[in-house]
């Protein structure tokens, strides 16, 4: 019963007209679009619940608690995790920085080695980089294959370093490839290394659970998965978190202050230092509950759907060359391009001129632009409300680039 025409009427935004022409939003590994129960649930929050948490000062504030566990409790379900093992940050890049400056600044020494990709969004390498400066420890890059899937062969022989961390990314935000996740963390852990996956651009598109990769970090936006800006969640093994120290300070995560020093509280509050985003946090699980209502496998079947008929539709264009694999079943949520001889803001500004939106630059990828001898591409980014009709959209206006540059 998974039908793209009919979710896109729960999403306001998807009628606007942008430059007279209907819109056709291919921009959703960026941000994705919000269904009005989402909306809804936030402005509901406002009107019938608002007040702190964790005071326990009144009835309405533990209402508003109550919200607030409610979602955490939605989250863990969703994720296959423990309520206490749920933190909620701003989004997967604050995530990724909690764990790099409080795990990272205790743990790493001159000498160690921590490993990730060259295909990590930058929020998921500048923190890396950040802290292996300050505490000399090295960062290695795993390399990538011809097909634009990780080097396995590059990565075993890196893990005879015996890392004390790999970082890596579920889903490619630029080559759109899914990464063994499983197999990854089996490896990793057998070298002794602890695990961080970045999930920013896999939770929006499958089911994932992080019991059943056994990894030790797993982290995400709610605003890609069709959540509010401004949360995010952190999930961590439970052994592990309590042994870290927390990485911002303040009220609601300590247990007692004195004079000159304090105590902390207990998961998940330890990491949790001022007040929340409540809403945020309710819009997130209604998010989870719009997705689990439509069901993670319909959304991954239209995922590689969707990212099927753009593969087959974008290789027949020429002078376009497509990055990453060119097989769907290992590809989620996106699929980007290089149109040879004419600058990709150039094709995103003729594509917006046509109402088509798309990204255009090195989508926070550019040491991978750089490996692959690009400055930037175009990446057309999809959602449960993408249809064939937005793609064959998209199509059309790159015809109309060839048109304006004769190339
Ligand atoms: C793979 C990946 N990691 C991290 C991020 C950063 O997400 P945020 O900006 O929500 O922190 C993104 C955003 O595009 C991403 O695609």
């Amino acid at each position: 019963m998974f039908d793209p025409n009919v979710i896109r009427k729960d999403f306001p935004i998807l009628s606007k007209l942008i430059n007279d022409k209907k819109l056709v939003y291919l921009d959703s590994g960026a941000t994705s679009q919000k269904p009005s129960q989402v909306i809804e649930a936030e402005s509901n929050f406002y009107q019938k619940f608002n007040a702190n948490v964790h005071r326990g000062a009144h009835a309405l504030g533990d209402e508003a608690t109550q919200m607030l566990e409610s979602a955490r409790q939605s989250v863990a379900r969703f994720i296959g995790g423990k309520e206490k093992e749920i933190i909620f940050v701003r989004n997967t890049t604050e995530a990724i920085n909690l764990v790099a400056y409080s795990w990272g600044m205790d743990n790493l020494k001159s000498g160690d080695v921590v490993i990730s990709t060259i295909m990590e969004h930058h929020g998921n390498m500048v923190p890396w980089q950040q802290v292996c400066k300050k505490t000399g420890a090295k960062l290695e890059l795993i390399k990538i294959d011809s097909e634009g899937k990780l080097d396995q062969s590059y990565f075993k022989e890196k893990l005879k370093l015996k890392p004390k961390l790999v970082a890596f990314t579920h889903v490619s935000n630029t080559l759109g490839t899914i990464n063994p996740v499983k197999e990854m963390t089996k490896l990793a852990h057998k070298a002794g290394a602890l695990v961080l996956i970045d999930g920013a651009q896999a939770v929006p598109h499958m089911k994932v659970n992080v019991t059943e990769i056994e990894c030790d970090f797993y982290v995400f936006s709610g605003h890609k998965m069709l959540g509010p800006m401004g949360i995010g969640v952190l999930w961590g093994r439970q052994e592990i978190l309590e042994k870290m120290s927390p990485f911002i300070t303040g009220g609601g995560m300590i247990n007692e202050v004195f004079e000159d020093h304090a105590t902390w509280a207990e998961l998940p509050d330890k990491f949790e230092a001022g007040t929340p985003n409540v809403a945020g946090a309710v819009g997130l699980a209604s998010a989870i509950e719009y997705l689990e209502k439509l069901g993670m496998e319909n959304v991954r079947k239209h995922d590689m759907e969707i990212v099927g008929y753009t593969l087959d539709k974008l290789c027949k264009v020429r002078n376009l060359a497509v990055l990453g694999p060119k097989d769907a079943d290992i590809r989620s949520g996106s699929v980007a391009f290089e149109y040879k001889g004419v600058h990709a803001h150039d094709v995103a500004t003729i594509l917006d001129s046509e109402g088509v939106a798309v990204r255009s630059g090195h989508h926070c990828t550019m040491p991978l632009h750089k490996s692959l001898g690009l400055s930037a591409s175009i990446r057309a980014s999809f959602n449960v409300y993408t249809t064939k009709s937005d793609i064959d959209s998209l199509v059309k206006a790159i015809g109309k680039v060839k048109q304006v540059f004769g190339k």
